[in-house]
């Protein structure tokens, strides 16, 4: 089985969040599955090229595009993904990925990505590699299969390619002006009247997605069913509700040679289910790197999180007052809205000793605030999948989590004489409930034997890779069998 894996960020190349996660890791348990993959990212700026030993492509050589009235070309470099013979293919265009950020509000966002999605099409013509699937991701990727089915459809390279396309955020769905259905020359009758790219008279790439891929999938079951909803749908969800028959739910795994205190080496002190003196040990360094004081009886709640209003900040501001009465300290990593941003500032200037932030993006300190933190707040509005708190389970870090999502399905709530569950949810989206539920934690928290199982209980399950890839490599099949039929 043949596999294009077509994504804008993978580990360890580029990274914004836990799609960089799957991109980076999902290709190797599908390789070792039996699949041949080709994973393909845009060449971003900040890839250092040398640290990754990567090397021009000779065989595909430039690519001319033809964009918005001008012709852009396209250079591939290649490597392998660590550990595997997974080959991945930069798309290189420096006009469109030399910017101080993976994702911008510039006025050819539109044409980043269409050319990012051509390219990846005229990458694999020039390689002469016929995938059985493209798997695309997220709406930069949504008009690879319309490409497919129109601009392409003359090329019978692809005659047997099938589409699967993953909805990691449907929160993102890259409206654009209908200018830029002549930049990436798709025809008109797509749009109108009420096209299948048309949203309120915008053009939408995930629309697109959605609409010409043969099979999409999300990253939890409860997540594929509540984008069906008014609530979580985005306005997306009649669509949804149309293709509900080819749309399925799929949980991200963990990469656990990243993700474990037993190993992990970007931790000070490593430690293990059987014995957690480690953690205790990560805690009195985190806080005194931040200057704070360190009481074994008052639990550290960490929070590392995009600071945005999918996850839970505006709950979290609303209820301070409460919050900050509870007998607690707060590590927070993290970036994004400069509300969410000032205000963690604030916090850390008013309560040098309850709260230590840092603004920004930091891989080592995230590793840090799961081995250290006792507890992990993610209140989120939705979550598709979520991989801190699955994370967090490995570190012994208790999860208090909205039970939404990827969040309902991985954190099961702590009852009290069953001693069953991993974390604390609550249901209502309400300053009250996150209240209510931090509160449940910290007082348990002081029970250290229920705390102890509580962490035993997460820290022994098993959310690897290998079931989530044997899923997604049935829907290949499928894909597949379909069209072999048609
Ligand atoms: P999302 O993809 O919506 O941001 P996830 O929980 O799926 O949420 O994944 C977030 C990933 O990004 C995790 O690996 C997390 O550790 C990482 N991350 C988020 N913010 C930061 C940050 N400021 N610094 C370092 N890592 C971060
Ligand atoms: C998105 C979602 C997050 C998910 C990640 C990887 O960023 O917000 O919930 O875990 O994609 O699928």
């Amino acid at each position: 089985m043949k596999i294009a894996f077509v994504c804008t960020e993978a580990v360890p190349f580029a990274k914004t969040g836990g799609l960089a996660d799957v991109a980076g890791v999902l290709p190797k348990y599908l390789e070792r599955l039996g699949c041949e993959i080709k994973l393909f990212i845009p060449k971003y700026y900040s890839i250092d090229e040398t640290k990754f030993n990567l090397h021009y492509n000779w065989e595909v050589g430039e690519i001319y595009i033809r964009i918005g009235g001008h012709l852009r070309s396209a250079h591939v470099y290649q490597c392998k993904l660590v550990d595997s013979n997974v080959e991945i293919n930069f798309i290189d265009c420096p006009h469109y990925f030399h910017r101080a950020h993976f994702y911008t509000n510039d006025a050819d966002e539109d044409e980043r990505f269409i050319f990012f999605s051509k390219g990846v099409i005229e990458a694999l013509q020039r390689l002469k590699w016929a995938p059985d699937v493209i798997h695309c991701n997220d709406w930069q990727t949504g008009l690879i299969p319309l490409f497919l089915k129109d601009n392409y459809s003359w090329d019978k390279l692809f005659e047997k390619t099938s589409t699967l396309f993953t909805i990691h955020n449907i929160g993102y769905q890259g409206k654009f002006q209908k200018t830029a259905l002549a930049k990436a020359e798709i025809d008109e009758k797509y749009f109108f009247p009420m096209g299948p790219v048309e949203f309120y008279n915008d053009f939408s790439f995930m629309k697109s997605g959605i609409f010409f891929s043969d099979i999409i999938t999300t990253v939890s079951r409860t997540y594929a069913k509540e984008i069906l909803t008014n609530d979580y749908g985005a306005g997306l969800q009649n669509l949804l509700f149309e293709r509900r028959n080819d749309l399925y739910g799929i949980l991200n795994g963990v990469e656990y040679s990243t993700w474990n205190p037993e190993s992990d080496d970007q931790i000070p002190f490593n430690y293990s289910v059987d014995n957690l003196e480690g953690k205790l040990k990560n805690k009195e360094y985190l806080l005194n790197h931040f200057g704070m004081t360190f009481d074994n009886d008052v639990p550290l709640i960490g929070i590392i999180s995009r600071m945005v209003e999918q996850k839970g900040l505006d709950i979290f501001a609303e209820s301070l007052y409460d919050l900050l009465k509870i007998r607690a300290q707060w590590i927070i990593l993290g970036s994004g809205e400069d509300k969410y941003e000032e205000l963690f500032r604030e916090l850390v200037l008013n309560y040098p000793d309850k709260f230590a932030a840092y603004i920004g993006f930091n891989n080592e300190l995230s590793h840090l605030v799961e081995a250290g933190a006792d507890i992990f707040l993610m209140p989120s509005r939705y979550e598709p999948c979520g991989l801190n708190q699955i994370y967090s389970l490995k570190y012994g870090t208790v999860p208090v989590v909205r039970n939404t999502g990827g969040l309902a399905d991985t954190i099961k709530d702590w009852h009290d004489y069953k001693n069953t569950g991993n974390g604390f949810s609550f249901n209502d989206y309400s300053g009250e409930a996150l209240v209510s539920a931090v509160k449940r934690a910290v007082e348990t928290f002081m029970d250290k034997i229920a705390w102890k199982k509580i962490q035993a209980n997460g820290m022994k399950e098993d959310f690897t890779w290998d079931s989530s890839a044997e899923e997604y490599l049935k829907l290949y099949k499928l894909a597949v069998s379909r069209k072999n039929k048609s």
